[in-house]
């Protein structure tokens, strides 16, 4: 770290309320309301001239001169540069969606007395990560925000690893109103380096992915690095970043056992699809059901009505597994999420679930 410039010590005091065996202090970070962030860029955008288009899902790519892009309204945009900067990359012909992993990640937060306040902000190395930070709260108290518990998408239990946090934040700081639940996701590169820079194969388009849970940071970046690249004033470091690059150790052993866990998603999950059948579905919750030797996610809301939809994500044909605590459908070989009806919640697939409609009964 001192290498790069950052002022660290390591440091066996900390003002956590319980003993560390050793920290690694960073000095002089910085900690920022990210919406303000966002909605500051957002009007710096506009301020300059650009525009920005909510809800307007980009379904197809074509690289020329100029691009051209296709909405899911069927509008046409031309673009003499375009930068993929979604969650995970939406376009098959990147050939870079299957070559990350996804991450979902739960945080918890709740008022603690101002005293009680460790300041700073604060990451564990273990396996079962913790991050630690405050915020002010109008009446003077603090409130606390933990973040950990992650797990690959569709792994389910999402409602014992929210347990495990809470009881983490009333153990140590005696946050006992939690006031805010919330999960996020993230995709992860073999190397941990995100990928940001010019697409492989590709002369006019560019991606920024694989931030492994540090967005804002990595956010900032981006933004100077593709600047960069955009008006040929290439930075010597943005080799670190380039998408095309391949650490053979690294991919080689990654991409096998990731091989091998997707494997079991194409075809361990139709075998050990649930038993029931979708009179079984309990109210409130979504199961996989083979139905005439087709997996079907068939959900059931709190008045008992029932929805089913195709259970084979349309990204790679993987079968999606039901998040109780969110309702929504996850796909574990790359992270696609779909809500309880079948709609798109994040990519890299770009449609739907298929609707079904001859469930029987
Ligand atoms: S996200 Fe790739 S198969 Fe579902």
């Amino acid at each position: 770290m001192k290498n790069a410039g950052l002022e660290a010590a390591f440091v066996t005091e900390t003002d956590l309320p319980f003993p560390v065996a050793g920290a690694l202090r960073v000095e002089d970070q910085i900690q920022f309301h990210p919406r303000r962030y966002l909605v500051g860029l957002a009007e710096a955008i506009v301020a300059n001239g650009g525009r920005v288009h909510e809800n307007t899902r980009v379904t197809d790519l074509k690289e020329g001169e100029p691009c051209l892009l296709r909405t899911e309204h069927g509008a046409v945009v031309r673009a003499r540069e375009v930068v993929v900067a979604t969650l995970a990359p939406v376009f098959e012909q990147l050939r870079l969606s299957t070559r990350l992993s996804a991450i979902r990640e739960l945080v918890v937060a709740g008022p603690i007395p101002a005293d009680r306040d460790p300041g700073g902000m604060y990451i564990t190395r273990e396996l079962s990560t913790r991050s630690v930070r405050t915020a002010p709260l109008p009446d003077g108290r603090r409130l606390l925000l933990i973040t950990g518990e992650g797990f690959a998408p569709g792994a389910g239990h999402v409602a014992e690893r929210y347990e495990r946090l809470i009881d983490w934040a009333r153990k140590h700081f005696g946050a006992t109103d939690i006031t805010h639940r919330w999960s996020a996701q993230d995709t992860q590169t073999t190397d941990t380096l995100p990928w940001i820079g010019r697409a492989p194969g590709t002369e006019h388009v560019f991606v920024a992915t694989g931030y492994a849970r540090s967005g804002m940071s990595h956010g900032v970046m981006t933004g100077r690095l593709i600047a960069d690249l955009l008006t040929d004033r290439t930075p010597p470091w943005a080799d670190l970043y380039d998408p095309s690059r391949v650490h053979p150790a690294h991919e080689a052993t990654a991409t096998a056992e990731d091989v091998a866990a997707i494997a079991g998603h194409y075809v361990g999950d139709r075998i050990s699809a649930w038993s029931g059948s979708v009179e079984d579905v309990p109210k409130g919750s979504g199961r996989v059901v083979t139905v005439d030797g087709r997996p079907c996610a068939v959900h059931r809301d709190e008045h008992g009505n029932l929805t089913a939809v195709s259970a084979t994500c349309p990204h790679r044909g993987c079968v999606v597994a039901f998040n109780d605590t969110e309702s929504t459908w996850e796909c574990p070989c790359h992270g696609s999420r779909f809500a309880a009806d079948g709609t798109l919640l994040n990519g890299p697939a770009n449609r739907p679930l298929e609707p079904i409609t001859d469930l029987p009964g």
